[in-house]
């Protein structure tokens, strides 16, 4: 690889620039092809969603296509795209580093969604804080607009710094104005605007059926995923299926952040050892340290040192019991206290879930109390068998993935670093370092800044007053 692929660097000043890098071939190339050998070109691909579940993007197309030529009544089906910019989950960087780079190739792979599936209108929700990308994007929207490039509307919405704001239903509500509360039903299925009953949280009008009765089949795709598919349009799927690996072909943008030498953001083929993406794109551990463990993200399992060779992709994570994620590493050097890490994703994960399913809030708040004690020093095996049975039932009922995390990475660490809960237990927990979970307010020239008012931050979403 070596030119960039998403990374523009330097990054595309305006359309003229985006066009002269070779951008745009991607939607004049769909619009040749029409809508439905254009899915089939992402079909083709083997694309897979970078939002962190890796869901065939050409799979996720057609559904929605499907429902909406499906819709037997009256055509009151209507079809939305949605890019989802909210980059919520610690330790990732990445989407706002495309847009920063080139937001003309997001809002052309947006238009070639909205062209493939028949959508009547689009929209890019990133967070209220992002300034510089949504004035980014707004500009090339803007643009676009005006060279006639846009079949329809594409819209940046501002949304609120909250961990949901990311889940895709909870990306859906605020859209419609709505607090990030997950509904029952996938996009796919329920999208925006429906004027059918969802069972979701709200009351509104968009939950009550209508002689026009609409699920409005919504796509939700991440940033990364609609600017890779500008390329694979440009460039052809058997290209994207030259890099990477079978079942998870060409490149994905990695975050390396934590006790490296140099944090960072960088374009790594699919299939890459996990160690050789830590010394690309974080320039290592400083000299004298070694890596303890390695979190992707806070949705799955810690990988541990043993398990640094890992290929970075879909099947290589799961073949070690993890998941690689948005591709967003937390690396975590020898001094560092895992119960003190297991506490801090507990801690982040219970002040971030909605409260809509009682197991989840509770069974988080439980988790991270007995952590606290542990940490203290303080526990008992019953406050260990406490938070055990709790990361056992804390999914109970779970409306989104959010408590699935919580019994994924807070187990996967408490069982790999059992000697820690061991050593607390005996009174003797191992020492603070005062870690801080890394939700990154700006990552550039090597240098991470972390949100450290997310400390503060209460279970019922306000701020506690500095100190
Ligand atoms: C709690 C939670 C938070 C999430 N946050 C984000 C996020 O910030 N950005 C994102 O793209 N996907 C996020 N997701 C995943 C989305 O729900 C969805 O799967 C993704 O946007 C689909 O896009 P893709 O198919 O292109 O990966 C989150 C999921 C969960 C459960
Ligand atoms: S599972 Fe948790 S975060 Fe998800 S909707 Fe229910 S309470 Fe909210």
């Amino acid at each position: 690889m070596d030119e960039p692929i998403l990374l523009a660097d330097p990054p595309v000043a305006d359309l003229a620039d985006h066009e002269a890098r070779g951008g745009l071939a991607g939607l004049h190339r769909a619009r040749e092809l029409g809508p439905g050998a254009t899915i089939q070109e992402v079909i083709l691909s083997g694309l897979r969603g970078r939002g962190g579940a890796g869901f065939p993007t050409g799979r996720k197309w057609q559904s929605v296509r499907d429902a909406v030529a499906a819709d037997e009544g009256d055509g009151a089906n209507r079809a939305f795209v949605v890019c989802n910019g909210a980059e919520g989950e610690p330790a990732t960087f990445k989407d706002r580093a495309i847009i920063r780079a080139n937001p003309y190739a997001v809002v052309e792979g947006v238009a070639i969604a909205a062209f493939a599936v028949g959508a009547e209108r689009a929209f890019i929700g990133v967070k209220e804080r992002f300034e510089t990308e949504a004035r980014r994007l707004a500009t090339a929207i803007d643009e676009m607009a005006a060279a006639g490039l846009l079949d329809v509307p594409v819209q940046v919405v501002l949304g609120p710094d909250h961990y949901l704001f990311g889940e895709e239903t909870g990306l859906l509500q605020v859209i419609e104005g709505e607090p990030p509360m997950p509904r029952n039903v996938p996009p796919y299925i329920h999208g925006l605007f429906a004027t059918v009953p969802q069972a979701g949280w709200s009351a509104s009008p968009g939950g009550v059926a209508t002689e026009f009765a609409a699920s409005n089949p919504t796509v939700v795709n991440n940033v990364e995923t609609l600017a890779t598919v500008s390329r694979i349009l440009a460039r052809g799927p058997e290209w994207h299926r030259r890099l990477g690996t079978e079942r998870s072909p060409g490149i994905v943008v990695a975050t390396v952040v934590g006790d490296v030498v140099r944090p960072g953001v960088g374009e790594v083929e699919l299939g890459t050892p996990l160690r050789e993406v830590i010394e690309r794109v974080g320039g290592g551990v400083p000299p004298g340290r070694t890596i303890k463990a390695v979190l992707p993200g806070v949705a799955n399992p810690v990988v541990t040192a043993d398990q640094l060779d890992v290929p970075c992709s879909y099947e290589g994570f799961e073949s070690i019991g993890s998941g690689m994620g948005a591709a967003g590493f937390l690396v975590l050097d020898d001094t560092t206290s895992m119960l003190e890490v297991a506490r801090a994703v507990s801690r982040f994960l219970y002040v971030e879930s909605c409260g809509q399913c009682p197991a989840c809030k509770l069974g988080c708040g439980a988790v991270t109390d007995g952590l606290d004690l542990l940490l203290s020093g303080a526990a008992t095996t019953d406050d260990v068998e406490t938070v055990a049975y709790r990361l056992r039932t804390v999914t109970d009922g779970n409306r989104c993935y959010l408590p699935v995390q919580e019994q994924r990475v807070v187990g996967s660490i408490l069982s790999a670093f059992a000697d820690e809960v061991n050593e607390a237990l005996a009174g003797s927990p191992p020492p603070s370092r005062g870690f801080l979970l890394p939700k990154l307010l700006d990552l550039a020239d090597g240098v991470a800044t972390y949100d450290g008012s997310q400390a503060r931050k209460q279970p019922d979403w306000t701020y506690a007053e500095a100190d």
